[in-house]
């Protein structure tokens, strides 16, 4: 049995999870949100993020053994995320894990977070269909990716504004929702119709491969001001909504642009708003329309989790991408930054 421990710290969640390689399964997956200490600021906070970390990692890493059932020397290898994040946040998690893996004489892996998400759908799945078409989407990312094979990785289109989350966040927030508010317009939406309010879907003049939200943020804004009354219980689910809608038809539109451009065999959508259920539905709807196999994250593995952060370590590890304890920090990353041109 081969078990490593993943650990990411990178924002706002303190996550301990533990996998098992040979039976590829995760044995536990632990996470601390620190939602409630953010909410009154509005957003988090990096100082009291970097602290929060510090004062749970202890507790989350006590529990991830505990459910795994197993004791600390089990432990094979320890993967932690490394880049990109908050770098007080990122400090707490590669610290721990060093002094960790010296004390177990283990090797070490650092892992890119977005890596992470990207490869968060095929956790549990006996192979990995290469090449598959990554949507990482979330409340700091949307973007997609060519995966040709774990470490080739080509970004080949993203958003030039706002990130899809922050365009849920934004719009709940106009209509006095609480933070985050992804998933209360996913439940308000459920009893709205989504055409209610018009929204269109933003044409990036740069090119195909780019998305944009922040027109959609302005237009919700100028609708809440045409109503100019406050918003009852039927407004706000219609607004939901049609809010939703938008969002999910702009990313998906995307997605089928993006199958039109190579052969792919899959598409993998992972992140926090990978949780939509009406994105869960409708990517299902454009791959099969395309022939090829949509796999969505499981809701645990959407949002920021150590599983994820193992389980990529487990799939680099046979590809000689172990990091010596001294070169943590310095892991290049392989997601590139800017957009690949498309074909
Ligand atoms: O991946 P994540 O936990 O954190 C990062 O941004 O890295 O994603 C959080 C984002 C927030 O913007 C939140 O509103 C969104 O994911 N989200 C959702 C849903 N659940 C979470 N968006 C739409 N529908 C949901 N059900
Ligand atoms: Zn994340």
């Amino acid at each position: 049995m081969s078990l490593i421990l993943g650990i990411d710290t990178s924002c706002d969640d303190t996550s301990f999870a533990v996998l098992d390689t040979h039976k590829g399964s995760i044995l536990s997956n632990v996470v601390s949100s620190q939602t409630k200490i953010h909410i009154e600021h509005g957003g988090i906070v990096p100082e009291l993020a970097s602290r929060a970390h510090l004062e749970n990692l202890s507790a989350v890493f006590n529990e991830s053994l505990h459910l795994a059932g197993i004791n600390l020397s089990d432990l094979n290898a320890v993967a932690v995320t490394n880049t990109p994040g908050l770098i007080g946040c990122l400090l707490v998690g590669t610290s721990f894990a060093r002094g960790l893996a010296l004390r177990l004489g283990v090797p070490l892996y650092g892992v890119n977070h977005l890596e992470g998400h990207l490869f968060s759908p095929f956790i549990g799945a006996s192979e990995i269909p290469f090449p598959f078409l990554g949507l990482v989407v979330s409340g700091g990312h949307t973007a997609f990716y060519q995966v040709d094979a774990v470490d080739q990785i080509k970004l080949v289109g993203q958003t030039v504004d706002d990130a899809a989350g922050e365009a849920f966040d934004k719009c709940a927030k106009m209509m006095g929702l609480g933070y985050p508010g992804g998933p209360v317009i996913d439940k308000l939406a459920l009893s709205g119709r989504d055409n209610a309010f018009a929204f269109t879907i933003a044409k990036v003049k740069m090119g195909e491969q780019y998305l944009s939200f922040s027109g959609l943020k302005t237009a919700a804004f100028q609708h809440l001001q045409k109503i100019n009354t406050a918003l009852d219980d039927g407004l706000k689910n219609d607004f939901s909504a049609s809010v939703q809608k938008a969002i999910v038809t702009t990313l998906c539109q995307k997605m089928d642009y993006f199958l039109t451009q190579h052969s792919y065999r899959a598409v993998a959508v992972s992140g926090g708003v990978a949780m939509n259920s009406l994105l869960r539905k409708q990517a299902g709807v454009v791959c099969s329309r395309r022939g090829v196999l949509c796999r969505v994250a499981e809701p645990a593995f959407c949002t920021d989790n150590g599983a994820m952060i193992a389980f990529v370590a487990s799939l680099s590890s046979h590809k000689d991408q172990l990091f010596e304890l001294q070169t943590l920090a310095t892991k290049k990353t392989p997601v590139k930054r800017g957009v690949a041109q498309s074909k």
